[in-house]
């Protein structure tokens, strides 16, 4: 039994549990993602398996993304990226629902397949329905060789290495990392940015595993102290805009699936449309507020929680005085571009659904009722 204990903790390079390890993983698993594909000398991104498909991907009225749960919620953000720099109609469906509903697929139509395990039930018989009504399918896969790779016309791996906890960190910002990689490339080919635009977003990509290591580096013992306060509450909202309110969902997801809390990401916006009736001095509110086109309007949806006695916990970029003023508590991450600014705010939600599952004494590596890959109906 201490073998066993002992073997567990070699496992987990010395960390309490492979939850932990994963987030800590992210500056690397971030970097292997990019490796061998993104050359900020040369300015160039090489994905051979989106090349083959370019000009398909070029052509399409609108490309379809296929996934479940948090690599839904990757797929939320490839909306954003994709519709904004390439101009390409995006709708982001659930495979679940998507393969049930006798959906419109006609030849040509691009699915992105998004998948850690590469063999989630729904998302793989909803990508065998589209292939066989002549969809062109690409996927975005962690599993080298797994049922969605093989059945892929072309894709590109994560390269987040094995992903042991069941609920998905590392996997989820090298999935990110891979669709912004996907969407500047294509972006650059439709000319939809100028160089200008493309060389600087080559280089905020590069520059995001050490930001997230920064963040790794400087925030956890603030991150703790965070998931100590809250971690009776009984209720969270986890609110976001634009390229971060699929942050805001992911966020909630993560709380729900390790801590059993249960919790709600909401357009922050969205907010004065029912919502806002649960708000009062017993429930936390998570906003993902980094500095971006929406920031104005995020620290005004803040004050509104703020003024009906919300607890008001936001994720800020460093130095923003104003959301420091406002929160109760606050974590703060480097200043990067809206554009990839997801892949930084979700690394503190991640760790405060960690601390507040350890404060709670639960088994944060295989929480109740979950599995890591869903390969059932
Ligand atoms: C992630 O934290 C969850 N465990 C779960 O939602 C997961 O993202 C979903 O089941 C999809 O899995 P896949 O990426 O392997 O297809």
């Amino acid at each position: 039994q201490k073998l066993d204990l002992e073997l567990a903790a070699i496992e987990k390079g010395g960390y309490d549990h492979f939850m932990l390890k994963e987030i800590i993983e992210q500056p690397q698993a971030i970097f292997d993602s990019m490796r061998g594909r993104l050359d900020l000398d040369k300015l160039t991104i090489t994905l051979s398996g989106i090349e083959q498909y370019a000009e398909q991907i070029c052509k399409a009225n609108r490309i379809v993304i296929v996934s479940c749960g948090t690599s839904w919620h990757a797929g939320l953000v490839a909306e954003y990226l994709i519709e904004e720099l390439c101009r390409i109609n995006v709708e982001v469906e659930y495979a679940s629902e998507f393969r049930y509903r006798n959906p419109i697929v006609n030849e040509g139509d691009v699915i992105l397949a998004i998948s850690q395990s590469g063999e989630t039930a729904d998302t793989l018989v909803a990508l065998e329905n589209a292939k066989s009504k002549g969809a062109i399918i690409l996927g975005v896969v962690n599993v080298v060789g797994s049922s969605i790779a093989r059945l892929s016309h072309a894709g590109a791996y994560t390269h987040a290495g094995p992903e042991i906890g069941v609920a998905s960190t590392k996997a989820f910002t090298a999935q990110l990392t891979v669709l912004e990689l996907i969407a500047i490339k294509i972006a650059h080919i439709k000319k939809t940015i100028d160089e200008q635009q493309y060389a600087h977003l080559l280089k905020e990509l590069s520059a995001v595993p050490d930001k997230v290591q920064t963040i790794l580096d400087t925030q956890l013992p603030k991150i703790r102290e965070i998931a100590r306060k809250y971690k009776d509450a009984r209720d969270f909202l986890y609110l976001g805009r634009g390229y971060n309110f699929p942050i805001a969902l992911e966020g909630a997801l993560k709380l729900k699936e390790i801590t059993y809390i249960h919790a709600e990401g909401y357009p922050a916006a969205e907010m004065k449309h029912g919502p806002i009736a649960l708000v009062d001095e017993n429930l936390p509110v998570v906003f993902v507020a980094t500095k971006d086109r929406y920031h104005e309007k995020i620290v005004s949806n803040i004050q509104e929680v703020k003024a009906r006695k919300g607890r008001i916990i936001a994720v800020i970029t460093e130095g923003d005085e104003v959301s420091k003023g406002l929160a109760e508590d606050y974590i703060e991450i480097p200043d990067a571009d809206e554009i990839v600014a997801p892949i930084l705010s979700v690394i503190p939600l991640q760790l405060l659904s960690y601390y507040m599952g350890v404060e709670r004494n639960q088994d944060v590596d295989k929480p109740r009722n979950l599995a890591k890959s869903v390969t059932v109906e």
